[in-house]
């Protein structure tokens, strides 16, 4: 099943709770949660005590998308916080299979992401070992910039190869994505979408809805 995970980053900090519930009613699955440290990324979001607070608002999937050095020193406390799902970078952790075993015993399902620039081989070995492979399809830090081409062929590849080797883990395509580029990223073989500044930037409940209407529609790409 096709997914959209809104990407909170996006969103008036000042109305989370209005806005998160437009979504949920809207049919969005996750909710998509950027904590930024400052030096994985130029930029620091937000951590615990805000996404602690939001998890009594929704029962929409906490997807933390954690752009941090070390990750591994946190995850156990965005567990507790309320993610359902953690992706660490491939890029920013020293002990990636350690860190992945670290989430999967908090007993939430776990994800690895990779930058534009990084090679799908630093999966090699960790892919049997995953729910979820965020590609990313701008340099992570910010909401807001275009959708790297080049990402559509790294996205084609990575199914082609979780298909030979006969494992259904969700591809997560994170940056840039709009109405207009959706359906391509879900043809090359995405299936869950993050999109921020398309969905809360305008009319929340119209974006989330046009991008459920193009999920639905788009042929699975199986
Ligand atoms: C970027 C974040 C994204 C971001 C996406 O570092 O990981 O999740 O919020 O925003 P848009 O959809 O506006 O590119
Ligand atoms: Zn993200």
């Amino acid at each position: 099943m096709l997914k959209l995970a809104p990407s909170l980053l996006a969103a008036d900090f000042s109305r989370l709770h209005e806005d998160i519930k437009v979504i949920e009613e809207s049919g969005a699955h996750y909710l998509h949660l950027d904590v930024m440290d400052g030096m994985f990324v130029p930029s620091i979001s937000f951590g615990t005590p805000v996404i602690s607070r939001l998890r009594s608002c929704t029962d929409l999937k906490f997807d933390v998308h954690m752009m941090v050095e070390e990750p591994g020193r946190f995850v156990q406390d965005y567990a507790e916080a309320g993610a359902d799902l953690i992706t660490v970078h491939a890029e920013a952790c020293r002990h990636l299979d350690r860190t992945v075993r670290q989430i999967r015993r908090l007993g939430i399902k776990v994800g690895v992401a990779l930058n534009p620039a990084t090679s799908l081989s630093a999966l090699d070995y960790i892919l049997n070992e995953v729910d979820m492979i965020l590609l990313m399809s701008v340099n992570p830090g910010f909401g807001g910039q275009k959708y790297i081409p080049y990402v559509t062929e790294k996205i084609k590849i990575l199914r082609s190869c979780l298909n030979e080797r006969g494992l259904s883990a969700d591809i997560q395509v994170d940056g840039g994505v709009s109405l207009e580029n959706a359906e391509e990223i879900v043809r090359a073989g995405a299936t869950v979408l993050v999109a921020g500044s398309a969905v809360f930037k305008g009319d929340i409940r119209e974006n989330t809805r046009a991008f459920i209407k193009l999920l639905e529609e788009c042929e699975p790409w199986k």
